[in-house]
């Protein structure tokens, strides 16, 4: 059990990715400053004794100081990314808004979302967003104002990405720096491939959106297909939406046991899709992917609740506080998944490339070293050898001066005893 002391300490899941992240990103910065320090060092060495360091030495280190400056730039960057899908008006943009807390993105009967939308916390604390390829910031003040300007600029491709940054401080996702991407519907593009090349590829987690009126579709579950074949096991969750539609359904007589019956119908092809087609989790697993829900409902509650006003006004359909607590389970459960797959795709790959430059350097490193000491040892070896020449040739020239000393003297003598040979007679 968790005592009141450590549910204080204990970070929750998103606040782990952002821990995670504070402390690749600091290891990092101790990464660069290495192979910083390391090149000034090479370059020191070869000015004083050109030649021991090769080009190529100082070629890699250079790449590997690129390489580590690029992903220090990633590294910030890194959010936790969710992507959201389904068929046209099962409510993917009012999920999206529940999960906020308010009316961010246009919503409404129809075909409404026409682009990619992807919301994130704003660095500036300013709501504004930015059109794929341009650097424009356009202030935004409302869904009505964001609306307007989507429809307002030039025609937007339904696969373009539309960023749309909305002030932290509004909502706790945006602050622990999850991304939330809304998408057109699946079933008005003839371009799925584009879609999941453009804006799955980095996705942390799936959430797909369907309509209780109705049963998964092969439209739906086709996308997936793809999805998981270009992905290898994502983590896929499904929402059955509009759950209020069916607690509000005139035509059961006996409501609580058929809404029991076609809740247990949905629950079973999504058993079906996830475990046995997909194999993206086990049937444990499925009902901590698979909720139903009320969106509009969440979104009504939350938007009177920052208002002032009961989260339960009394005019929602039966059921709403088991809806409304089903969706709060499904978002936690999505919180642990998302952090765990973000830490797990976007930091596991920079940690082993680190090591892999760490180690590589070392090896550089290590290299250069033997060599400046082979060659300081050559150094030693030649001035030994030197030293023993300068010796023999000292005791040869000791040993020629005396024996030309003995010889001078022996003249010396010769001629002495000449001389005086010579007085005498
Ligand atoms: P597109 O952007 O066109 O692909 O649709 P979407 O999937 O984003 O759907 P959107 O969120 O725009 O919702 C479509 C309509 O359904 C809106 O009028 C919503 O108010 C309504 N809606 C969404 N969720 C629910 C829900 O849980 N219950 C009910 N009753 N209506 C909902
Ligand atoms: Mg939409």
């Amino acid at each position: 059990t968790i005592g009141f002391g450590d549910s204080l300490l204990t970070p929750s899941p998103l606040q782990v990715f952002g821990q995670a992240k504070e402390q690749i990103n600091n290891i990092f910065v101790d990464v660069q400053n290495y192979v910083h320090d390391a090149y000034e060092r090479m370059i020191d060495v070869n000015n004083l004794c050109p030649g021991v360091i090769n080009e190529n030495e100082l070629d890699s280190i250079l790449d590997y100081r690129t390489q580590v400056r690029g992903i220090c730039e990633v590294l910030t960057r890194d959010q936790m990314k969710v992507a959201f899908f389904g068929r046209t008006s099962n409510g993917k943009s009012t999920v999206i808004n529940a999960m906020l807390g308010e009316k961010v993105l246009p919503s409404g009967r129809g075909h409404t979302t026409n682009c990619f939308l992807q919301v994130e916390g704003s660095p500036t604390g300013d709501a504004y967003l930015i059109t794929e390829g341009s650097n424009e910031k356009q202030n935004i003040e409302s869904v009505t104002h964001l609306a307007h300007a989507l429809s307002n600029g030039k025609q937007l491709n339904e696969k373009e990405l539309v960023h749309v940054y909305w002030p932290k401080d509004k909502c706790r996702l945006l602050s622990d720096d999850v991304a939330l991407v809304d998408s057109p519907g699946i079933d008005v593009t003839q371009h799925l491939d584009d879609w999941i090349d453009a804006h799955c590829i980095d996705a942390d987690v799936f959430v797909l959106v369907v309509n209780t009126d109705s049963l998964l579709s092969n439209t739906e579950k086709n996308f997936f297909h793809k999805v998981s074949t270009n992905l290898s096991k994502p983590t896929i969750f499904i929402l059955n939406n509009r759950w209020d539609a069916s607690a509000n359904e005139p035509e059961f007589i006996d409501k609580f046991n058929s809404q029991e019956q076609e809740r247990e119908q949905h629950m079973e092809r999504a058993t079906d899709f996830l475990v046995k087609e997909l194999k993206v989790c086990t049937p444990e697993e499925v009902v901590s992917r698979v909720f139903f829900i009320s969106a509009k409902e969440v979104l009504q509650a939350r938007v009177e609740e920052h208002n002032g006003f009961p989260l339960n006004n009394g005019v929602l359909a039966d059921g709403f506080d088991a809806r409304y607590l089903e969706f709060e389970e499904f978002e936690r459960r999505f919180e642990e998944c998302i952090s765990k797959s973000a830490i797990k795709t976007k930091f596991l790959n920079h940690s082993q490339q680190g090591k892999h430059i760490v180690k590589e350097m070392h090896k550089i490193m290590e290299t250069i070293y033997k060599r400046i000491q082979e060659q300081t040892n050559l150094k030693t070896c030649q001035k030994y050898e030197l030293q023993k020449k300068l010796n023999v040739i000292e005791q040869q020239l000791i040993s020629i001066t005396n024996q030309m000393k003995m010889k001078i003297q022996q003249m010396v003598d010769d001629v002495k005893d000449k001389v005086s040979k010579a007085l005498n007679d």
